[in-house]
């Protein structure tokens, strides 16, 4: 076994052998003539001359050795139901929808919007999407018709596939009605509406425009749709995420690229193997559903768990009992999930046999030293934390036990993977910070390894004023993370440089959050931060000043216009990013020039000294919010 500094060393200095051997992991239809161009930074292009299909790579090449093995393991404890399907069943059922999509017109290229709950159809129209080369843009679920509707508009998409309806802890949330909403706010119009009908709300059908997944499924029955063997460096997806606007940015990914980072992670990182079952309980529309609960696992030939419902319903025991019922080996998933089950009765940790775990991995936000005992006692398993992000599309940073045993500490996410050339920059003077527990920005130099980005869709230039500018004269990729390295290289993360937010693992740009609420008609101005919670990580905590204060007379009448301010968020955004408060202030504590002190109003809601104020115009702004905390 190689050792890993070795490895992580190899994967800098002879970049390109390096990757040339990984790439052996993959089936190619043509080899990749050069391994990475990066002949116009900071645009990489990796695997070129190569063609490949992630479709084929995930499911038909298990065709020869496990047809009959499990490939994907649906289960809903919202509708009581549980489907597996083998990598045979999984082929067929792909091939019909990616024949319904062809007959929807969908070509090559072209964008398929997928707005879903967590259904085996959902995983069906991904792959019948990478198949065909349609570029599928999965949006979460949880967001609201505004949300969805700049995400259609931006995507452009040919086709949309949707559901009548998911459901959380019991409670049916019907997805057309807020789908046709957003199809009206927005200028693009999609040629067909794909609709799965799960007949837990009633769906109208727009005649013309919206087809039943059900009758074309009919039509396409043992359809026969050949993949399409696309070059290495064409768009497998795109996937919007907050950044420091109002407007998302869809991350864009390659195909050839993808397919050798994911296939490698799962041996080096998650140490999984063909045969075995991987249980990630993430969503689809986040990009840990689409590299660790759909691509990864099946390039792998693992058994995939999609799991619809809550950790605590039934029972605080229901995930532990999957991983007995299907023998899961590897785990993923998030700290406020972990927070959440730590409520329960902790005997549901014993009442299963686990014996078939070997990890859990967490990611997504700070991983609490709290949590992390609590759940790495009750399991006695490796719990392994590992710090990415939707544009790198794997992790950056974790331990890589199937490369060498490293020890976790807690706190810390871990050591820089192999292709990541992590450094830490001074903010001000944008040098390299040498040494150990010195706190700089965490950024990346390039190229990026296969995996990550390549660009932001149709927006070359906002990729690279994004994420590759915050250095003068310098051409690195920020994380958007403060972070200290300490002597032995374990990195520890300190929260974001940027105007993001994490509330239970759900990154939200606070800007889109201010954004909705100035559209009330009583509202002038918003701040909203992140403050600390212990549950969710953080929450939105919104401060508002109103156009017309005379109403504002008592707690009652404030509280009926935060509620309108809450349902406002609700409807457009989607409750994930409705604010805990939205309080009421009579001026925002901003700089002469005229920028809100967002860090400061942060401070003064976490109880924290809020630090240097000799910028601000009116330090009574700052007093009303440390009043009303
Ligand atoms: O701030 C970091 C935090 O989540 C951000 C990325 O979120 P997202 O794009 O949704 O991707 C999540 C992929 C797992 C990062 O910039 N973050 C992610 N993982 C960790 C983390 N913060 C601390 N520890 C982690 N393990």
């Amino acid at each position: 076994m190689p050792d890993y500094q070795a490895f992580h060393r190899r994967s800098i200095d002879d970049r390109d052998a390096f990757w040339a051997e990984q790439a052996n992991r993959i089936d190619w239809q043509t080899q990749p003539q050069t391994i990475c161009d990066y002949s116009n930074p900071p645009f990489a292009r990796w695997f070129e001359g190569g063609t490949t299909n992630l479709c084929h790579n995930a499911v038909d090449r298990h065709l020869k050795d496990r047809p009959d093995q499990i490939a994907l393991i649906a289960v809903s404890t919202e509708t009581d139901t549980e489907q597996t399907y083998t990598f045979r069943q999984l082929h067929a059922h792909v091939q019909t929808m990616a024949a319904a999509l062809l007959d929807l017109g969908v070509r090559k290229g072209d964008r398929v919007l997928i707005y879903m709950p967590m259904v085996a159809e959902a995983a069906f129209a991904m792959l019948a999407c990478a198949r065909i080369g349609a570029i599928h843009s999965v949006v979460f679920g949880g967001f609201a018709s505004v949300s969805l509707a700049s995400r259609i508009e931006d995507a452009s998409p040919v086709v949309v596939v949707s559901a009548d309806a998911g459901s959380r802890g019991g409670k049916v949330v019907p997805y057309k009605p807020l789908l046709d909403e957003a199809l009206a706010l927005s200028s693009h119009k999609p040629q067909a509406v794909l609709l799965v009908d799960r007949q837990l709300a009633p769906m109208a059908m727009t005649a013309g425009r919206d087809h039943s997944w059900a009758s074309l499924q009919t039509k396409h029955h043992n359809a026969v749709v050949p993949c399409e063997w696309v070059d290495a460096t064409h768009p497998s997806y795109t996937l919007y995420t907050s950044g420091t606007t109002g407007k998302p940015k869809g991350v864009q990914r390659d195909t050839g690229g993808y397919a050798v980072a994911l296939a490698a992670s799962m041996e080096t990182i998650f140490c999984g193997k063909a045969g075995e079952t991987y249980f990630s309980t993430s969503d689809i529309g986040w990009v840990v559903g689409h590299s660790y609960i759909v691509y990864g696992p099946l390039i792998a030939g693992m058994a995939t768990i999609m799991y619809e419902g809550l950790p605590i319903r039934p029972d605080g025991g229901i995930w532990w009992s999957l991983v007995e019922k299907y023998k899961v080996t590897v785990m993923f998933s998030a700290p406020t999930a972990i927070r959440v089950l730590k409520k329960q009765d902790p005997a549901l940790l014993k009442r299963y046999d686990l014996s078939s775990l070997r990890a859990l991995f967490l990611a997504g936000e700070p991983l609490d030293e709290p949590t992390a005992q609590w759940i790495s006692d009750g399991l006695g398993k490796d719990i392994i934390d590992n710090y990415w992000q939707t544009e790198s599309g794997w992790p950056i940073l974790t331990i890589a036990n199937g490369v060498e045993k490293a020890p976790s500490k807690f706190g810390s996410p871990g050591i820089a993977m192999y292709g990541y050339d992590v450094k830490l920059l001074d903010e001000a003077t944008g040098e390299e910070l040498h040494g150990a527990d010195k706190k700089g920005v965490l950024v990346i130099e390039g190229p990026l390894p296969p995996g990550c980005m390549q660009t932001v869709w149709q927006d070359d230039a906002r990729f690279v004023n994004t994420y590759w500018k915050s250095v003068p004269g310098k051409l690195v990729y920020s994380t958007f993370d403060w972070a200290t390295r300490d002597k032995d290289g374990y990195y520890f993360i300190l929260g974001r440089t940027d105007d993001v937010i994490n509330v239970a693992g759900h990154r939200l740009g606070t800007r889109e959050i201010e954004e909705c609420i100035s559209g009330h008609p009583n509202i002038s101005e918003v701040a909203v931060v992140g403050v600390a919670d212990t549950l969710k990580g953080q929450v939105a905590m919104a401060f508002a000043v109103v156009k017309d204060a005379s109403g504002l007379v008592d707690d009652k009448s404030r509280f009926a216009l935060e509620g309108e301010i809450m349902k406002l968020v609700d409807q457009s955004i989607g409750a994930i990013g409705r604010p805990a408060r939205v309080r009421f202030v009579t001026v925002l504590p901003k700089t002469r020039s005229g920028k809100l002190l967002r860090r400061a109003i942060q401070a003064v809601c976490e109880g924290r000294d809020p630090g240097d104020l000799t910028t601000m115009e009116d330090p009574s702004a700052l007093q009303q919010i440390r009043d009303l905390m």
